[in-house]
């Protein structure tokens, strides 16, 4: 379940840490966390659209495991927008446990990039308005290549 918050920049969703997203250690899974994260900035990405729009996951720029979840933890994922391209839209996730309310400490931090498409598949611009506030450090970042591998010449 989605919940839009009071700050519309900020949408979230909750998950309950159930024995089949536990590691041999007894604490939240990464791979588990990991795909809860994604979903949770896809559905950030696709709520900068009134209508549906067809947009892929492109790369996990950053992902950190904090604080170790537990069995029967109800996690809350938070998704908002970082950063504005012409065809991408980056989105940072925060998640927190449900309780204690005052607990400082993230579980997991991540931020991951998305892009819209045609009916092609090929990027394509998404006409969203430029990100107020964001600096021009932050901007930086998100367009520094991360995936600069290529097949080596035969
Ligand atoms: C997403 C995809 C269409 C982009 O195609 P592409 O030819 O690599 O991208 P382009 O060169 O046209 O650039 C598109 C945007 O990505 C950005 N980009 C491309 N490579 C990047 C990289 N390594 N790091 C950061 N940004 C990058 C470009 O700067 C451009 O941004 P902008 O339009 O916001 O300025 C293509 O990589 C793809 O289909 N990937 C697979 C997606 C997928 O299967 N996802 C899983 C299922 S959802």
């Amino acid at each position: 379940m989605s919940l839009q918050s009071s700050d519309p920049a900020l949408i979230t969703t909750t998950h309950l840490v159930k024995s089949e997203d536990l590691n041999h250690h007894q604490t939240l899974y990464a791979g588990r966390c990991v795909e809860w994260c994604v979903q949770m900035a896809y559905i950030a990405a696709e709520n900068c659209f009134n209508e549906a729009r067809p947009v892929v996951f492109m790369s996990i720029r950053s992902l950190s495991m904090r604080t170790p979840a537990r069995l029967g933890e109800i996690l809350r994922f938070e998704g908002r927008v970082d950063y504005i391209g012409e065809s991408t839209i980056g989105i940072k996730v925060d998640a927190w446990k449900l309780q204690p309310k005052d607990d400082p400490r993230p579980v997991a931090t991540g931020t991951f990039l998305f892009c819209t498409v045609d009916e092609q598949g090929r990027a394509v611009a998404h006409g969203l308005p430029a990100l107020a506030g964001a600096s021009s450090a932050s901007q930086r970042r998100w367009k520094q290549d991360d995936l600069a591998v290529g097949r080596s010449p035969a």
